[in-house]
């Protein structure tokens, strides 16, 4: 309350005192704030890093011995916070107007949207990436520099051993380039500049299978426990109780205009840090509903409700391996690895498929429009996979003796690979994986995946 008060009579004051000492951030954040799916600030998977942006804690890399060092890293990394998409811009607009001509009542939330709160989204502004989005992946860059200090280090940056692949979405590029800034600006690297390849046969695969895109993507039908759910009980529930709060016809709120509301104010937080009146019209409950909406799409439409949703990645899969195989085989033949670290960015579509085809995230039932109740423990939430500058690292260690050891870690957390769960920590042998993975190594090809069907009758 003091806060909000503040904000209205010295905005300025309160904004400079937050930057000082980060503050807001802590003490700000909207109850709903860990249930918005992609929409999400990294911040909110890692907490402690509200406190230091920075912050980093080597020991959770326990490898098995003092031997092992780091020989390869891959990192897959989706862009960092955006812009709404102009279709949500336009949705936000018709609700603004909505809340702004047809509500009413006295709540103190409702008349800040209705005097002070202004429509700053602009069509324009299409999906690009914020101020924020270019500080999420300087300071993941800076991070990961320093989790890694033998791999990402001036010296492989400079003699050529860093490699950025990228999405050729300006989000991406702009995204590569600010993971490339944050590593030049903490070693003051002025007299010279690293390239970057733009690749979408590999960070936009989803684009080129056909399969995908005929079967899934552009059908209609591939969604419909999406569409279920949304005319289902449990969201037909949280309109009205939006309608209710708002004093305006149930008709007026419908499941666009609900999205639009949750996203309001998860972009208000993601990218401005604050906690936007808008986001007291919904309770944790209705977060909740609203949560399992965006996930139950993913699910369906990225991930295990589709083989050809994990399959799309073949290629990418098949790349990462690749570059694996050439660090081990250099590295256990005594050259130099020539590829100490590539880095990928490209998008949540991009990760999603591929930690599906690993075997991550996967619960034994399916989402569907009718067991919402059912998988309120689920591990299929994107709020915790796959919030903006979300990755996924493989990191390859020499432990000496040609004994290779490969560990994942999503979102700067290790991780086990399903199904290899006895391993000793979180550090299989390199070998091992290669096994567990053994029928996608063979087969999974890309071009066979992703062609159309074809039935006995059209050959
Ligand atoms: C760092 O990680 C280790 C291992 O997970 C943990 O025991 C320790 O408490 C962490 N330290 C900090 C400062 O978080
Ligand atoms: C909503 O507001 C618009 C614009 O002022 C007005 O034309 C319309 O009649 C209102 N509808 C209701 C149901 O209040
Ligand atoms: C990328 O950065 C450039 C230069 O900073 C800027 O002009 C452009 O609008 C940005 N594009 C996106 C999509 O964020
Ligand atoms: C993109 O990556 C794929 C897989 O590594 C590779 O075969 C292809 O040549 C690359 N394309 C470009 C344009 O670099
Ligand atoms: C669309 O999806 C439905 C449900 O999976 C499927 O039965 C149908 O064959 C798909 N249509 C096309 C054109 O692939
Ligand atoms: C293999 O990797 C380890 C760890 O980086 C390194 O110490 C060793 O020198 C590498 N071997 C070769 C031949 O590059």
């Amino acid at each position: 309350m003091m806060l909000t008060c503040l904000w209205k009579v010295f905005p300025f004051f309160v904004i400079s005192c937050c930057l000082l000492t980060n503050v807001m951030l802590e003490d700000d954040s909207p109850v709903i704030a860990k249930y918005f799916n992609t929409k999400g600030r990294y911040e909110e998977v890692n907490l402690y890093l509200i406190k230091d942006i920075l912050a980093v804690n080597r020991s959770i890399l326990q490898p098995p011995s003092a031997q092992c060092q780091e020989s390869h890293l891959t990192a897959i990394i989706r862009h960092g916070t955006r812009y709404p998409t102009t279709k949500i811009i336009k949705d936000i607009q018709q609700l603004y107007s909505i809340v702004l001509h047809n509500a009413s009542g006295e709540d103190t939330w409702l008349r800040e949207i209705q005097t002070q709160w202004t429509m700053w989204y602009t069509e324009d502004m299409d999906g690009r990436l914020t101020w924020k989005g270019v500080n999420d992946l300087k300071h993941l860059a800076v991070r990961l520099s320093n989790l890694f200090p033998s791999l990402i280090s001036e010296e492989k940056l400079r003699g050529g051993l860093i490699n950025f692949i990228t999405s050729s979405k300006h989000r991406c590029i702009n995204s590569t380039l600010a993971f490339k800034a944050g590593l030049t600006e903490l070693w003051d690297i002025k007299d010279k500049e690293f390239d970057h390849a733009v690749n979408d046969s590999l960070m936009r695969f989803f684009d080129m299978c056909t399969r995908f895109v005929q079967e899934v993507d552009k059908n209609a039908s591939a969604v419909v426990e999406v569409d279920k759910f949304k005319q289902g009980p449990e969201m037909r529930r949280v309109q009205e109780k939006i309608a209710d709060r708002l004093r305006v016809p149930y008709s007026f709120i419908t499941h666009d205009m609900a999205e639009a509301a949750f996203y309001l104010c998860a972009y208000e937080f993601a990218i401005k840090a604050v906690n936007s009146p808008w986001c007291q019209l919904f309770d944790e409950d209705d977060a909740k509903v609203m949560e399992y909406a965006s996930d139950l799409r993913e699910f369906w439409k990225r991930g295990y409700g589709y083989d050809i949703n994990r399959k799309s990645s073949c290629i990418l899969f098949h790349d990462v391996f690749n570059r694996l195989n050439k660090a081990a085989s250099q590295n256990k033949s005594g050259q130099q690895v020539t590829e100490a670290v590539t880095v990928q960015v490209g998008h949540a579509d991009t990760l999603l498929p591929l930690l599906t085809l690993l075997g991550f995230f996967k619960d034994s039932e399916a989402l569907t429009s009718t067991n919402y109740a059912a998988q309120t423990q689920r591990s299929f939430r994107t709020s915790h996979m796959l919030p903006y500058a979300a990755n996924l690292l493989l990191v390859l260690y020499d432990c000496g003796e040609g004994d290779l050891r490969l560990q994942p870690l999503l979102n700067e957390k290790p991780v086990t690979f399903p199904g290899l769960t006895d391993q000793r920590a979180s550090m299989p042998l390199y070998q091992d994986v290669r096994e567990h993975y053994r029928e996608l190594l063979q087969g999974c090809d890309f071009e066979n995946e992703c062609q159309l069907f074809k039935h006995p009758a059209e050959v």
